[in-house]
């Protein structure tokens, strides 16, 4: 075997990354050395590279994690190492109340709750669902009420229904990316598997917009002004481009949402075909409306 060809390759495309690495204005953030005017002075030290995309995505869309001043309920998926959720901490003043999810460790951030987990089980998800309903104390009340109506159920799962459930979160965000096999067809099959299973579970506990509401435009100053805020929910999710990405989108976001776009934010490296739907405004199933 000729291995000095292949260490050449490797130590090429390391000193490639390494001068990429040296170049990204986000890294170099990220590590406290930027001085880069495309990221501000006073910005708290995230953990992700990541994080600046999410920065990006709420600029452009203002009620992204949720419209209104009440406190939010927001759920991260594929959170480590934490950057998307510091961001949501940092963008809701700590009022909201974050789930981290991720089968990696997260080092805490105040506020935040983390669960680790491999969001492609059942049992994960459930166990998720059933903490963000515990986070409010209007279902909790509920579920003490139907306790002592049925007094032989004893186990806590069942008494927070799908119907308790629906409508307690205000955005749910997937960042979720399985380790990159090389092979196209699996690594698109990985990432379909996720952006579904994140679609069935964001569907299972937005807040969805009465019947008949419609997309209001926000009066406000600020950078929302003129721009229209969703009634319902919203979901964010990374996708590869790809055919069947398509064919996914129409199917099972674009009937379910007020408006859903492709974003590529800025921050996203531009040879990477990874972008996010931002789903806003969640409605229900198309069938029951
Ligand atoms: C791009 S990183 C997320 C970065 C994060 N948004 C941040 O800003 O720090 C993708 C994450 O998805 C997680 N992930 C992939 N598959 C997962 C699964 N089945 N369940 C939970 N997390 C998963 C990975 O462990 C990884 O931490």
């Amino acid at each position: 075997m000729r291995i000095a060809p292949l260490l050449l390759k490797s130590s090429s495309s390391s000193s490639r990354w390494i001068a990429r690495q040296s170049r990204d204005p986000y890294v170099k953030s990220r590590s406290g050395s930027g001085n880069s005017s495309s990221v501000s002075q006073n910005q708290p030290a995230y953990r992700s590279r990541s994080s600046f995309k999410l920065l990006s995505l709420a600029a452009k869309h203002p009620s992204l994690l949720g419209a209104g001043g009440s406190k939010k309920v927001i759920v991260d998926l594929g959170a480590a190492p934490g950057g998307w959720s510091q961001v949501v901490s940092h963008l809701t003043k700590g009022k909201g109340k974050v789930f981290a999810l991720d089968i990696l460790d997260i080092e805490p951030i105040p506020g935040v709750e983390v669960i680790k987990g491999d969001f492609l089980s059942e049992d994960v998800r459930e166990q998720l669902r059933i903490r963000t309903i515990r986070s409010n104390p209007t279902i909790q009340n509920q579920d003490d009420d139907q306790d002592k109506d049925k007094k032989d159920e004893e186990d806590t799962s069942t008494s927070t229904s799908t119907s308790a459930s629906q409508g307690m979160v205000d955005c749910v965000l997937s960042d979720m990316m399985a380790p990159m096999t090389g092979n196209k067809t699996r690594d698109i099959s990985l990432s379909l598997q996720l952006c579904a299973a994140a679609t069935v579970f964001a569907r299972g506990v937005l807040k969805k917009a009465e019947k008949g509401e419609e997309a209001k435009k926000e009066l406000g100053k600020g950078k929302g002004k003129g721009k229209k805020i969703w009634p319902g929910g919203n979901l964010i999710i990374k996708f590869f481009a790809h055919p069947d990405m398509n064919e996914f989108r129409s199917l099972e976001l674009d009937p379910w949402f007020g408006k859903v776009v492709v974003e590529k934010p800025k921050e996203s490296r531009s040879e990477s075909s990874e972008a996010y739907w931002v789903c806003l405004g969640y409605k229900g199933d198309p069938t029951l409306r």
